[in-house]
């Protein structure tokens, strides 16, 4: 499945309320004459635009709805809900969530199993709007400074050569979208990397777990369910783990020990848009291996 836009909207259903055009990560959609319109070059094909939309006017081809079958009980129809409704938010209202909240959502992160029972994980909370910008500072300084590195060519080759393609492929797939990002915050302070969220969970992990990365993203996955059932929105930021993982200088400023690595940062807040519906996933086949 490749990036190509595979999204249609039914212009006869659509009141133009901008809804999708404001969730779609990639900027794919915009309203010309009061009307929903798929004007870019890319998706990931994530529903978002399907899961917004009131009207039911969105369609995105080769995604499907998987569903329960067969009889089940209320509280597997519940969980089933949460798992299927909640969606990665990237629009938050301005309102920052209680202490309580946060607590309630390192409760859930903290009945995550984790290999041998280790629980190695530290939680590490912007509480407050102003915390996850400070800490977006200091992330969007490591992109500075790699786009730097990586829109000259000779240093790309020089990396190439010695270092494998790391540069040349970071340049082919992020480079744009980067400068764009960084270009936009700049000119006009929209956060294309924590999506305006006015929290932040980042899950780091003390030495001797056996299974960090598992353990980190099961206790993530439990505070993005649990935040979907307190009517908080949560997204998964993987440029934000990425950065902390290349520069050890972001740990100190939110002041994580240099002994912690980081699995999962996770943007939390109040979100702008209700999801009436599935937004959806490609299909799979599982295998049965009858013996
Ligand atoms: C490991 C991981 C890293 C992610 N990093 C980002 C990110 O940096 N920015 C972002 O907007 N979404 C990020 N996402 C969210 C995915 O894009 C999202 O889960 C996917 O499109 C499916 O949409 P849904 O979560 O609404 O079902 C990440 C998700 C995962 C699992």
């Amino acid at each position: 499945m490749g990036y190509e836009i595979k999204t249609t909207i039914d212009t006869n259903k659509c009141t133009g309320c901008g809804k999708c055009v404001a969730v779609c990560p990639y900027d794919a959609i915009e309203i010309i004459d009061k009307k929903a319109i798929v004007t870019g070059p890319k998706s990931m094909h994530c529903g978002q635009c399907v899961a917004v939309c009131p009207e039911n006017a969105v369609k995105v081809a080769d995604i499907i709805v998987p569903r329960l079958k067969g009889t089940t009980t209320e509280e597997t129809e519940q969980l089933f809900n949460t798992v299927m409704y909640r969606r990665s938010c990237r629009d938050y209202r301005p309102e920052e969530l209680s202490a309580t909240e946060f607590e309630n959502l390192i409760a859930f992160a903290q009945w995550a199993p984790s290999g041998t029972n280790a629980q190695k994980w530290e939680f590490t909370v912007m509480p407050t709007r102003a915390a996850v910008e400070n800490y977006a500072q200091a992330i969007s300084g490591f992109y500075r400074k790699l786009n730097r590195q990586a829109e000259n060519p000779f240093l790309r080759l020089f990396t190439k050569v010695f270092m494998g393609d790391v540069l040349g492929k970071y340049y082919a797939r992020y480079y744009n979208q980067v400068a764009d990002s960084l270009r936009r915050w700049d000119e006009n302070r929209e956060d294309l990397l924590f999506h305006g969220a006015t929290g932040a969970i980042v899950i780091s992990m003390r030495p001797g777990a056996h299974c960090a990365h598992d353990d980190a993203l099961l206790a993530a996955q439990n505070i993005c369910l649990g935040a979907h059932t307190m009517g908080i929105g949560s997204c998964l930021i993987g440029f934000a783990v990425e950065a902390m993982k290349r520069d050890p200088e972001i740990a100190k400023v939110v002041g994580i020990p240099a002994e912690e690595t980081v699995y999962a940062v996770i943007a939390l807040g109040y979100p702008k848009y209700r999801y009436p519906n599935p937004s959806g996933r490609f299909p799979v086949t599982a295998r049965y291996l009858n013996v």
